[in-house]
């Protein structure tokens, strides 16, 4: 097992990693959406809607139930509440608990407290049973965690059989001309904004860094097959910008 990882362009210990992780989503919890918004120019929502098409809830009253692992102030829970039936029903699970205040606020403010339901909760040690969701996501989340595999091998086991795995995440822009663009706002326009809006560069700039090191599609396509998932396969978005990796539990 490796025993350092990096955080950002800075090697640290695997163990320091989550630690600084919490400060970065401890500093910016309050204003995380409307960072998200600003930053991808409302890019993520139609990265978000891709995603939520894909987990495809039924439109029925037919029970679905969702596993939505770092899922922060719950995004991708509400979108598939919305998008499903009145059985469709979605957990969101996040390691920070200021995320988690504010997907709870939300969830009041839209009388949804009932069928999104927030659990404090590290994606390498979940605490549900096996086989217990009908699909599990993680967006943006998994180049947090420190420990991949583990992640990866807690949502294969939480799955049920049948159950489709869904990860989106930033991946490498390789369009000719956009990714020098690309490169130029990661490392100028993001912490900037992160500055002016959230009162702090830092944590963003560990943001841009985090996905340069991230493993690229092909590699971690391998990753969620070591993991035990089924019928692997990803699509590029927005000229490579991020990546929609698939799974399946059979
Ligand atoms: C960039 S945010 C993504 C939030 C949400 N999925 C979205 O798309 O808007 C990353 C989230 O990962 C969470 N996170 C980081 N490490 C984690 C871990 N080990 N277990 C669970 N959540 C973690 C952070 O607290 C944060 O809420």
């Amino acid at each position: 097992m490796p025993t350092d990882t990096h955080f950002g362009y800075r090697q640290v210990p695997l163990d320091e990693k989550q630690a600084l992780v919490d400060d970065v989503f401890h500093k910016v919890a309050r204003r995380y959406d409307l960072m998200n918004d600003l930053m991808s120019a409302g890019l993520h929502r139609a990265w978000k809607d891709a995603l939520v098409s894909a987990i495809n809830p039924p439109k029925t009253e037919r029970d679905f139930t969702l596993l939505d692992v770092a899922g922060g102030t719950g995004d991708i829970s509400f979108r598939t509440v919305a998008a499903g039936g009145t059985g469709t029903r979605a957990t969101v699970a996040d390691i920070n608990a200021d995320m988690l205040a504010v997907g709870r606020e939300r969830a009041f403010a839209q009388g949804l407290d009932d069928v999104v339901t927030f659990v404090d909760a590290n994606a390498e040690s979940l605490p549900f049973p096996d086989r217990s969701f009908d699909a599990v996501t993680i967006a943006f989340g998994i180049r947090n965690v420190p420990r991949i595999e583990l992640a990866l091998a807690e949502m294969q086991r939480v799955l049920r059989l049948g159950g489709r795995f869904l990860c989106l995440e930033f991946s490498n822009v390789d369009v000719p001309g956009l990714d020098a663009l690309y490169e130029l706002y990661s490392f100028n326009v993001v912490p900037a904004l992160g500055r002016i809006v959230a009162g702090d560069a830092e944590p963003y700039r560990y943001l841009v860094e985090s996905i340069r090191r991230f493993p690229k599609p092909d590699t971690f396509a391998d990753m969620i097959r070591t993991a035990g998932f089924r019928r692997v396969s990803h699509r590029v978005m927005s000229g490579g910008i991020v990546a929609l990796h698939s799974g399946w539990r059979l």
